[in-house]
């Protein structure tokens, strides 16, 4: 393969990280580090597709960096950043808008569940918002992008917009020296017991920052007791935990506190049973919490340290930026030179 692999992947900073945000990716990005060269986003650009509060904004994308750095992200040897500071973002953007065909964005189930009822008063940018995404990988030909399973058919038309990029400008692709094409097929990397962390109040709806009860999420800033609790009330079953996988069948609930044990304690669905198979809830549960407690609690702490400083999470986020942008800027030189543009 010619291209370098390279990892990219982007946080909405919209308030409430939780605890899907956390299994479902963070902890994979942390993994990530030991094996590619790595760039982790705060994507502010996209947060705006929905009206923000302007100050809680600003709080929120130095809370999303702060939770990066307290799971373990090292910014030295990679990269963490927010989108707004690399324009190159919003330029590739608007190309990749033109490259898209409005029947592939029409497709996006995710554009539907944001927008609801009333369509016509969404933003265009929510609705344009899986091209900016594109962009975000793209614009450093990354080859890896590690989500949660909800953000699957995003990555399917980044590799869409990439595959239709490297045909419609095939010559001047090949004049300019790339035999391969210009931008890669980007691999997702979704997997483990938790790429669809579900709501701690119905195992069928995923756990989510807009589910309007606070109780249906764990947030990495809630505290000990309030962890505790929020596990004490998430919703069961009446049987026991069954001792193989198959019978989480038909079982959400259990399947989701079965996944978060073994995502948190880094082992198996089948593994957690052969534990706790045969056993009441609230056994389980117990162990769940001082699992959750021990793992979520000096992150939280982390986090409210370096949430206090923002001159040290300020800094960071510059220098990401910076670095970014040497690799955004010869990448939109190419760009450029392939689409036409006389620089
Ligand atoms: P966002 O901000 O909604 O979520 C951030 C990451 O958390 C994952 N996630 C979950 N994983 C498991 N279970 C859940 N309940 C759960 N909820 C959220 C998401 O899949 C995601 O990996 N569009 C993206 C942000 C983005 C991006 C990118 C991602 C913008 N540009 C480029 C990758 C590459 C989003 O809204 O994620």
């Amino acid at each position: 393969m010619a291209f370098q692999q390279r990892v990219f992947s982007g946080v909405q900073p919209t308030g409430n990280l939780h605890l899907g945000n956390y299994l479902g990716a963070i902890t994979r990005f942390v993994e990530l580090q030991a094996n590619y060269d790595c760039l982790y986003c705060v994507v502010d650009l996209h947060a705006i597709t929905v009206w923000q509060d302007p100050v809680e904004l600003k709080r929120s994308i130095r809370e999303v960096t702060a939770a990066f750095i307290a799971a373990g992200i090292d910014p030295k040897r990679h990269i963490v950043f927010n989108q707004s500071q690399v324009a190159e973002h919003a330029e590739l953007a608007w190309v990749f808008n033109c490259v898209a065909r409005l029947g592939w964005l029409n497709r996006m189930t995710q554009f539907k569940e944001k927008a609801g009822k009333d369509r016509e008063n969404a933003s265009v940018g929510l609705y344009a918002y899986p091209s900016l995404m594109a962009a975000d990988i793209l614009l450093y030909r990354a080859t890896h992008v590690p989500v949660g399973e909800d953000q699957k058919q995003h990555l399917e038309l980044t590799r869409d917009i990439a595959q239709k990029f490297n045909n419609d400008f095939a010559p001047s692709i090949a004049e300019a020296g790339f035999a391969e094409g210009f931008f890669p097929l980007t691999e997702p990397l979704i997997g483990g017991p938790a790429a669809r962390v579900m709501s701690l109040r119905d195992g069928t709806k995923k756990m989510s920052k807009s589910d309007p009860s606070d109780l249906s999420r764990i947030n990495l800033a809630d505290d000990a007791d309030t962890i505790a609790s929020k596990v004490r009330k998430a919703k069961t079953d009446p049987e026991p935990l069954p001792s193989e996988a198959e019978g989480l069948a038909g079982r959400p609930e259990a399947e989701n506190l079965v996944g978060i044990y073994a995502a948190l304690s880094g082992t198996t669905k089948p593994a957690v049973l052969a534990e706790f198979g045969g056993g009441q809830f609230s056994t389980f549960k117990a162990a769940l919490i001082d699992l959750a407690v021990a793992k979520l609690g000096p992150i939280g702490a982390e986090m409210k340290r370096l949430v206090a400083d923002p001159v040290e999470i300020d800094a960071i986020l510059r220098d990401g930026a910076d670095r970014a942008r040497v690799i955004a800027t010869e990448t939109m030189g190419h760009v450029k030179d392939i689409v036409g543009f006389v620089r």
